[in-house]
């Protein structure tokens, strides 16, 4: 960072400092956190605040000599200056890799529809390269030479508080190419742990796919239907059952896109065939051989059948 930046995480630091002091203002965002299953030890630890009305803190703001200008380019206003981004939510402090502050996200406590508001992208803040928890998972991502990742703040927050804290969470983003080199200097094995209902396994579906075609070694989590890790953790069901459990990137790219086929139909087998044989077409050399065998050994197809180019399904239309 240049020095101006320096300057400017100071300035999300005061704004942390507020909202956190807010928190313990407000019983109802207090308790709606402790009702969740967080401990005052969890929530000190990943800094939770309050950000509380619109004028309780342009006064902050205005008291704390905090620059319009600056708080608009760090997100913490609109655009247009006009109201602060998150008004009645629970903020979540997002750190940069050595531990400053660099952005926010906040849940509402009642039931807003949008559920959780997360910074936009600013010059400290790029959500395609931020994984939120990494500052505190790192040294033990290091340690079991292992990397769980999952969707939410709730999710990295209760694993770490079970005592699970090589979590990190993708904010709400798909994992992006540009999260890989942050993965790849660790070197650990990659666990995918997004909530188990139709989005998070299409969202692991192409986490998988990513990972597994840069030749990232790992496997994805799955849970009991609909729940996801933060949901575990409060019913205080053994976590090791379910990371111990996994399902290699290959075997779950392979079945989970076959599932999406009734493949006793003929024409739906051939479109299972088709997309798998896509994924196979962007995959290297080396992966693709060894990918394509499995495969074909659950359609009971020639492994060439899902190597070869496709032929165009053609309808006789006279
Ligand atoms: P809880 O309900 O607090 O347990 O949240 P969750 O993490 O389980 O939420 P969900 O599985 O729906 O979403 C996963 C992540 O996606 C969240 O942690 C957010 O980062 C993000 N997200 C969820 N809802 C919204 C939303 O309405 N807007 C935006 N921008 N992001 C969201
Ligand atoms: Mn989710
Ligand atoms: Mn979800
Ligand atoms: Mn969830
Ligand atoms: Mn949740």
């Amino acid at each position: 960072y240049t020095k101006g930046n320096f300057l400017q995480i100071d300035i999300l630091e005061k704004v942390n400092n507020f909202y956190k002091g807010e928190l313990y203002k407000n019983n109802f965002a207090l308790k709606y956190l402790k009702d969740r299953g967080l401990f005052d030890s969890t929530i000190e630890k990943f800094q939770l605040g309050y950000a509380p009305d619109s004028i309780k803190q342009f006064k902050f703001f205005k008291d704390a000599n905090l620059n319009k200008k600056e708080l608009i380019s760090l997100g913490v206003l609109s655009e247009n200056g006009e109201y602060p981004r998150l008004i009645e939510r629970i903020t979540f402090p997002i750190f940069s890799q050595s531990g400053k502050i660099i952005a926010f996200g906040g849940r509402t406590i009642t039931n807003h529809p949008a559920k959780y508001i997360n910074f936009t992208n600013t010059k400290i803040f790029n959500k395609s390269k931020t994984f939120y928890g990494f500052n505190f998972a790192r040294e033990h991502i290091l340690r079991k030479k292992e990397m769980i990742i999952v969707e939410g703040y709730m999710d990295v927050i209760m694993l770490h508080q079970a005592g699970v804290e090589n979590a990190v969470a993708t904010l709400g983003t798909a994992l992006t190419p540009e999260h890989l080199p942050i993965i790849q200097k660790l070197k650990p094995k990659v666990i995918v742990a997004y909530d188990s209902d139709s989005a998070g396994i299409n969202a692991a579906l192409k986490a998988s796919k990513l990972l597994y075609s840069k030749f990232f070694e790992g496997s994805v989590c799955l849970f009991p239907e609909g729940l996801d890790p933060a949901d575990v953790v409060k019913r205080g069901e053994d976590l090791e059952k379910y990371f111990k459990e996994t399902i290699p990137f290959d075997t779950f790219i392979i079945e989970y896109t076959i599932k999406k086929y009734d493949i006793k139909n003929p024409l739906q087998k051939k479109a299972a065939i088709d997309e798998l044989r896509e994924y196979i077409a962007t995959l290297d050399e080396i992966l693709k051989e060894d990918f394509a065998l499995k495969a074909s050994r659950y359609l009971q197809i020639s492994p060439q059948k899902l190597t070869s180019k496709s032929k165009p399904h053609t309808q006789n239309i006279n």
